[in-house]
């Protein structure tokens, strides 16, 4: 049986969830941070979930308006902050994937410190995708790998990569069926899930039924069964 070891998650659907309820763009942001832990929780109760990886903040999500931005920036700086507690009482360890210089000193120092005092804890890996963007995460590999001699392999480019771990289930909520740049090389065998569950609405329900559905697919890898 297929183990969901590996569940990437596109959060897309704030920005409408809260327009729909006649509210500003941002509150969806503040309700999907909620989701954000509602949804680790689950995963770090799960025996098969070893790591959750969520698209937090994309290199194409600066072309936003700059009061979005602002308020994204201080979410997460919030969120790590508040949320430091809960990860430790959960084992779960916080890693993140992408490009952080380009955050303000006093996020980057957030969340180095939220990594550091969870590098202990054994449980389940939340990453979050930070400033990340597939293309610039191949492409800033590539250029860590250029100086060397022998020709470039496929474990290599893994290696360099900032996410190492091959995804099992991509979930995208919203509505939209796209990958919007998200962890391309490691999804080359994920199964895709698409639902038209805007982000806020997201329950530990809907991703059980998820991974259930995920277990019973037959995975062959470009092999014969
Ligand atoms: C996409 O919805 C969502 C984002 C660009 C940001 C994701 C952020 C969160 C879920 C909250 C903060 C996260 C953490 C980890 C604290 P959208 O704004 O594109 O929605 P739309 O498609 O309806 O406009």
């Amino acid at each position: 049986m297929n183990q969901a070891k590996h569940i990437a998650i596109i959060m897309d659907g704030n920005g409408r969830w809260a327009e729909l309820q006649g509210k500003k763009r941002v509150k969806g942001h503040e309700v999907g941070a909620k989701v954000v832990k509602e949804i680790t929780t689950y995963c770090s109760n799960s025996a098969e979930v070893e790591r959750l990886t969520l698209y937090a903040f994309s290199t194409e999500n600066w072309k936003r308006p700059r009061l979005e931005v602002e308020f994204l920036m201080k979410l997460l700086n919030s969120y790590l902050k508040n949320e430091l507690p809960v990860y430790l009482e959960n084992n779960v360890r916080f890693e993140s994937i992408g490009d952080t210089r380009a955050f303000s000193k006093t996020l980057q120092k957030t969340i180095t410190m939220v990594k550091e005092k969870t590098a202990h804890c054994d449980g389940l890996v939340q990453s979050l995708a930070l400033n990340y963007g597939a293309q610039d995460e191949i492409l800033r590999a590539m250029n860590r790998l250029k100086s060397e001699e022998d020709d470039i392999t496929i474990e290599m480019l893994s290696n360099t990569l900032d996410c190492k771990h091959d995804v099992d289930i991509l979930i995208r909520t919203g509505g939209d069926h796209r990958l919007s740049n998200f962890l391309l090389w490691q999804s080359a065998y994920a199964e895709l899930f698409f639902t038209d569950t805007l982000w806020p609405d997201f329950t530990p329900k809907e991703l059980d039924k998820i991974i259930k559905k995920f277990t019973k697919i037959e995975r062959r890898f470009g092999g014969l069964k």
